[in-house]
């Protein structure tokens, strides 16, 4: 069934379509492979690294999937704020049809009210119905730009992409792993993490080519591709707010901006808030295998201070340094190196 259906209509010559013409288990064993954070493989396709089904919906997504014009993609990379971006933009967007005391994001994880295509809509060989979905319709993926289906490229459809300073996203990398890790692997240390992350060998890794590849097309498309980092959102979340909501379509008006929604909205989605909710406190698995509780820890900017030693973080400045200097592409970290 699952070849039956990855082997649908293929119509190009391209790589991607190469591999769909094969077997997965061909498709998997010709890749280059590494034991991923939580035990389960990682392999590289196409330069980025991801587990099997990763792959496989991500190869069913970009076969299947069709963007309207009116379609909003939130792109982020691993650890990078994901729940808040969908929060933020899940009460933007419908901000004038709930009242705040019945906002869905108080009863539902912001995973279940905007779901990825490669864990929840693609996963598993599904082929979701997404045509009677309302507009705009609003989705959210961490697939590497080069990965995602044409119409997403090529039509009107908006892309919000987030990511956040390295430092804080391999930290909150390493201690979401490593709770998902089965017992009997033990945890990962941080030293293994660290030269795991160095080498780009994260869930949809490289860091720095995912962040570079919607980096570059938020240069050269600015009204298609929104470029937001984590600690700007941390640093003024009202400003960000703004300008997220223009970016989407849907500006705040005066009688808006006068009567607080932003700062409702703010408050709704801030960290305090959405961690103390029961759905995010259970144990209840809105992405993956993932317990909702494992996705709020910390939630600030500059935690890497107490994790990284002064030679990882003079190696993960000279790895950005190689791999973004000249792009423009930088990030704010905090705190300052500790002696
Ligand atoms: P820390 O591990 O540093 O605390 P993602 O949603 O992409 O999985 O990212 C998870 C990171 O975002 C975690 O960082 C988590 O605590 C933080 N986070 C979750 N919700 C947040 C919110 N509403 N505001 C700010 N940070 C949040």
């Amino acid at each position: 069934m699952a070849n039956t259906q990855i082997n649908q209509s293929l119509d190009d010559d391209s790589p991607m379509e190469k591999i769909e013409n094969e077997s997965q288990g061909l498709l998997l064993s010709s890749l280059p492979i590494e034991k991923g954070w939580t035990g389960l493989p990682l392999y590289q396709y196409q330069g980025f690294w991801c587990h099997a089904k990763g792959i496989q919906a991500a190869i069913s997504f970009r076969k299947h999937f069709h963007a309207l014009d009116s379609d909003i993609i939130l792109v982020t990379t691993p650890k990078s704020g994901t729940t808040w971006l969908k929060a933020l933009t899940f009460a933007i967007l419908n901000r004038r049809r709930y009242i705040f005391s019945q906002n869905p994001l108080l009863t539902d994880n912001p995973h279940d009210l905007v779901p990825f295509f490669e864990f929840k809509l693609y996963t598993d060989n599904q082929l979701p119905n997404l045509a009677d979905l309302p507009s705009p319709r609003l989705f959210a993926t961490h697939i590497p730009y080069p990965w995602l289906p044409d119409s997403i490229k090529n039509s009107n459809c908006k892309i919000v992409h987030l990511c956040r300073n390295p430092r804080d996203t391999f930290v909150s990398y390493w201690h979401f792993t490593n709770k998902a890790r089965p017992e009997f692997l033990g945890p990962l240390s941080l030293e293994k993490g660290f030269e795991m992350f160095s080498k780009g060998i994260t869930g949809f890794g490289p860091f720095w080519d995912h962040a570079l590849g919607y980096w570059n097309e938020n240069l050269e498309r600015p009204q298609k591709v929104l470029f937001l980092k984590y600690e700007e959102l941390k640093e003024d979340i009202t400003y960000q707010l703004k300008r997220l909501a223009k970016f989407m379509g849907c500006p705040f008006s005066i009688e808006e901006e006068r009567d607080g929604v932003i700062d409702e909205i703010s408050r709704l989605c801030s960290f305090d808030c959405l961690r103390n909710l029961d759905v995010n406190k259970s144990s209840a698995k809105s992405i993956s295998y993932f317990e909702n509780q494992t996705l709020f820890r910390k939630g600030e900017v500059g935690d890497w201070v107490n994790y990284l030693t002064t030679p990882m973080v003079e190696r993960l400045d000279q790895l950005m340094e190689e791999k973004l200097g000249g792009s423009g592409l930088t990030f704010e970290v905090y705190p300052q190196l500790r002696k």
